[in-house]
């Protein structure tokens, strides 16, 4: 069964068409780096996929369901998070309000998720964070601790919008190191901006603009070969170059 399974998919904001005619699937297990241009439609899309959004034709499945109905196996890291940097929460307990379903009658944890999310903050490097408060920490600290509370209810997918908060080069190719490293445990989509990292360590991209196009390594690789790795790798009439239009 697919991970997930998009067949002609047609979404529009009032009437504004904002994907036309999308299909495309992702195998389980697969690690994928969303690119396009800004507009192009990758956080609608992530929308979409989480069931925050209907599709106005089309049909999305996720492990063969209706978005909404796998709502508990979706893990999603938002492209922006307003936490006040004042409030004094605890990387722990951010990481625990991804559990929130689980919190008992009394506004306590489990036992069990309490560990889960500590096997969490490990699997991110930043276990040594548990107790900081979360004003304190850095955009690429801050960015793995989201990963670590989207996975703490062990989701089947996982997508992450494109942090706005600005981690730096080296911070972006260490996330995509650490990403694949999960990738025997979820299936990953990543929006990005920064296609030199994802292409060492995705399996496949996906272009979004207005529609999508399934694009391998070798192919992006190509065009960086042929000097077309520059605003014009997002306009058609290059892809029809790859025939891939
Ligand atoms: N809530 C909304 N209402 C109307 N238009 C929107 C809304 N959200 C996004 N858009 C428009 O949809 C288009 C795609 O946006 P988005 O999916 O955020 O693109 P991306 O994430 O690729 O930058 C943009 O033109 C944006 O202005
Ligand atoms: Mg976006």
């Amino acid at each position: 069964m697919k991970a997930i399974d998009v067949k002609e998919l047609c979404f529009s904001y009032n009437h504004t068409c904002i994907l036309h005619d999308v299909t495309f699937s992702v195998e389980p297990h697969e690690f994928i780096g969303v690119i396009g241009p800004n507009g192009g439609g990758k956080s609608t899309l992530m929308k979409l996929l989480l069931g925050f959004l209907k599709p106005n034709v089309g049909t999305i499945e996720i492990f063969g369901k209706n978005p909404r109905e796998n709502y508990p196996h979706i893990g999603y890291v938002p492209q922006t998070l307003s936490i006040d940097k004042q409030f004094p929460i605890t990387v722990k307990e951010i990481v625990l309000s991804g559990s929130i379903s689980d919190l008992n009658l009394w506004g306590v944890y489990p036992a069990d998720k309490e560990k889960e999310a500590l096997v969490c903050l490990e699997e991110l490097g930043i276990s040594h964070l548990a107790d900081a408060t979360v004003g304190n920490l850095s955009g690429g600290q801050l960015q793995r601790v989201l990963i670590a509370r989207a996975l703490v209810s062990k989701p089947k997918i996982l997508l992450l919008d494109e942090p706005t908060a600005s981690i730096d080069t080296q911070g972006e190719k260490e996330i995509f190191a650490l990403l694949k490293t999960l990738k025997s445990k979820v299936t990953i989509l990543m929006v990005t901006h920064d296609l030199n990292a994802a292409i060492q360590e995705v399996d496949r991209l996906l272009l979004v603009q207005r529609t999508v196009t399934s694009l391998t390594i070798k192919e992006v690789c190509e065009h960086f070969a042929m000097g077309l790795y520059h605003a014009p790798l997002f306009q058609s009439n290059h892809l029809i170059h790859l025939g891939k239009k």
